[in-house]
């Protein structure tokens, strides 16, 4: 259909089902084992139940924020999500060119399709990026790429911290795609590879999975960027990260993709809030969550319960699998829409005026 039939970011899905060859869709939409935790993702949010305001003057509603001292035009960034060449020949330069059109912040992939430069350069002047780090082994390599990331300007450092090794994604191992990854870059130091694991695994081999939390100052030597961990699940690890320095941490199970029955992003969002809340943090911790967000009441909800911010993988790739930039274009677009009109019946004129009692989430951790 063309891109002004789409309606909302479900559609973005259906379109790229049936236009991608099957090793993309493979890729892109698997989850690990029997995909019971990405089906969570989605059905946590229809959990929480709006408390909605009324009579509260919301002529004027603003969902423009700031993510890591960046100006963001909304309260969503764009997560990282390798091989983006295997859905459209731009990769992930679609994502780069929305982003700056339309002041949205993008998480770089270690793995991405394009190379960190070529994406950097095609952003606008100043626009902000955010970069995602899988830890090599070989540590002379992590510490060159972050250090380069930094030279380029990149705004945060967020650290793939569940993934010590990649989930089975199984329909994406039935297609054995080694062999051909399209445009999946081959890492540095990454030699003997699975060849029966499905593309994820193969390219993932690279990745150390001695790191600890022993390691965290080591980061902190390497850069000054804002450090944030990703893949956190619960309040235990929560305190931890805050104990160990960093500026923030991402409530995430990687899209559904790495433990399965692992919890999903919302549900960890209420105990890792309390927890903060009773340990009493004296300086700036911003809690982000991804996994399974759709919709704008979706990011009100996570917001409401204590998020700074959201992620969104899979919207955006669709997106682009689809339509290209003008397909990101759209789904920002979607956002932008929904989050005036969500605000709106909420009761609320800026982000900040979202409180815990605008949600009732009693239902939340009862399945
Ligand atoms: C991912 N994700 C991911 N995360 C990461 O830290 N490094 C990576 O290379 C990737 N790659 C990746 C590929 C694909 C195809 C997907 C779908 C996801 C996880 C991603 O950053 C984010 O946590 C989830 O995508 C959020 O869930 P939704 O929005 O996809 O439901």
């Amino acid at each position: 259909p063309p891109l002004d039939e789409i309606v909302n970011l479900h559609d973005f899905e259906a379109v790229a089902r049936v236009v991608l060859p099957e090793k993309a869709w493979a890729y892109y939409s698997s989850a690990s084992d029997d995909e019971i935790t990405i089906r969570e993702n989605r059905l946590a949010f229809q959990r929480v139940w709006f408390r909605p305001r009324v009579l509260r003057n919301v002529a004027h509603v603003d969902w423009s924020t700031t993510i890591l001292g960046q100006k963001s035009s909304l309260p969503v960034y764009i997560s990282a999500t390798a091989l983006g060449k295997l859905g459209h020949p731009d990769g992930e330069l679609n994502l780069t060119r929305a982003a700056g059109k339309h002041g949205v912040i993008q998480m770089i992939a270690t793995l991405a399709s394009c190379s960190f430069d070529e994406i950097i350069d095609a952003g606008v002047p100043g626009q902000p990026f955010f970069v995602q780090l899988y830890v090599n082994r070989d540590r002379e390599i992590t510490k060159r790429y972050v250090q380069h990331a930094e030279k380029r300007g990149v705004k945060g450092l967020f650290i793939t911290v569940d993934a010590p090794q990649l989930g089975r994604r199984e329909k994406d191992m039935r297609l054995k795609l080694i062999g051909d990854t399209s445009g999946a870059k081959v890492q540095e130091g990454q030699k003997d590879v699975p060849k029966d694991q499905g593309v994820a695994r193969a390219i993932s081999a690279f990745i150390d999975p001695s790191l600890c939390w022993d390691d965290i100052p080591w980061f902190r030597s390497i850069t000054k960027m804002p450090i944030i961990l990703k893949g956190i699940s619960t309040a235990e690890d929560a305190l931890l990260a805050y104990e160990s320095g960093v500026q923030g941490i991402v409530l995430s199970n990687h899209g559904g993709r790495q433990l399965d029955t692992a919890r999903s992003a919302l549900e960890i969002l209420v105990e890792v809030t309390e927890a903060l809340k009773k340990r009493g943090t004296t300086r700036p911790f911003d809690v982000f969550v991804d996994g399974g967000v759709r919709r704008a009441s979706d990011v009100l909800k996570a917001l409401a319960l204590g998020a700074k911010a959201v992620g969104v993988g899979r919207a955006f790739l669709y997106a682009f699998c689809a339509y290209g930039q003008p397909g990101v274009e759209k789904a920002i677009q979607i956002f932008r829409d929904e989050l005036e009109m969500n605000m709106r019946l909420l009761g609320v004129r800026t982000l900040s005026e979202l409180r815990p009692e605008m949600v009732d989430a009693r239902a939340l951790n009862v399945h």
